[in-house]
């Protein structure tokens, strides 16, 4: 098959596992970077451009998006779709997960446990609007954020009024949350690739850290998910439409609570910490899910 992998760069760990796996079983591959693509419609026909040549005859592809490409991207992903290229990742999929907020009420209205979650959109009233939550510290997130820059905990309600006065002013979309204590620094990555989860590790924050994020210095471990944590991992992808997700879990009082699912999961954490090989397994989704045959 002829894949391309939508990448900003060619030496990122997770560009080059499933560069790797592509080539190991036969396919040709190309790294595009999507930040770098021209999109033509012309004639009611779809074309992309990259550095001036039309890519073409392309069956697949794999779309790497970090969150500040987030828009470019969905524009990529849909106009090779308009092709009739497969995309592991669809555009509407890609929105809807990326926006926190929005990723939480598609989740919540489908069943699966939450978190309790608020978000404002003014100034005046916040100590009103803060009086939704009885306790603090609460959790504000910044709906775009990844790798835990974004995720702040805040102790008394002062604090938390100043920091969204700050964050609202300043055009910046928070979400306001239940701070989940007893998962204690701690939450679960259930890796789901089609509609399986193939692998799950729990991330443990640094000393002085509640944000369990491998780029916060947290450290991981491989783990065996219950089979209700299996499951609302799984449901949450479907729910998203996600092929490929990376679902967060936390372990409450109240039971395992998904606060976010990623829509370009990172490989190197989790293949490294369970040593299974996702790359691989994605690649055998592409194989069952385009059109191509040989
Ligand atoms: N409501 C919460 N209660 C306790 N810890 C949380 C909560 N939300 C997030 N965290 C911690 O912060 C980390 C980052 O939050 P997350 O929502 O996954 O954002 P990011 O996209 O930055 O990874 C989580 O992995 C978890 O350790
Ligand atoms: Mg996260």
């Amino acid at each position: 098959m002829n894949i391309i992998i939508l990448s900003r760069s060619a030496a990122l760990y997770s560009t080059q596992s499933l560069y790797r796996a592509a080539t190991m079983k036969g396919h040709f591959v190309q790294i595009i970077d999507h930040m770098y693509c021209d999109l033509l419609v012309k004639n009611g026909k779809s074309k992309v451009f990259y550095n001036g040549y039309e890519l073409q005859g392309i069956h697949a592809i794999i779309p790497r998006i970090g969150a500040t490409a987030t828009e470019y991207g969905s524009y990529v992903i849909r106009q090779f779709e308009n092709m009739g290229v497969y995309s592991v990742l669809k555009p509407d999929s890609l929105l809807k997960a990326r926006n926190k907020f929005t990723c939480l009420q598609i989740l919540a209205k489908n069943g699966i446990p939450i978190p309790n979650t608020a978000t404002t959109n003014y100034t005046e009233d916040l100590d009103v609007f803060l009086d939704l939550f009885q306790e603090h510290p609460v959790i504000i997130k910044l709906l775009s954020s990844t790798h835990g820059e974004g995720v702040i905990k805040s102790d008394t309600p002062e604090v938390s009024a100043t920091l969204m006065e700050a964050f609202l002013n300043l055009k910046h979309k928070i979400l306001v949350q239940e701070f989940i204590k007893e998962s204690s620094g701690t939450d679960i990555r259930a890796f789901v690739v089609g509609d399986k989860v193939v692998a799950a590790m729990e991330r443990r924050a640094a000393i002085g850290e509640f944000r369990s994020n491998l780029h916060r210095g947290g450290s991981s471990e491989s783990i065996r998910l219950t089979n209700e944590e299996v499951s609302i991992a799984k449901k949450s992808a479907r729910i998203l439409g996600l092929q490929v997700a990376g679902v967060d879990i936390l372990r409450s009082n109240k039971g395992s609570m998904v606060i976010e699912v990623n829509a370009s999961p990172g490989l190197e954490g989790i293949e490294t910490t369970t040593n299974v090989n996702i790359a691989r397994s994605i690649i055998s989704l592409v194989e069952r899910n385009s059109k191509f045959r040989l």
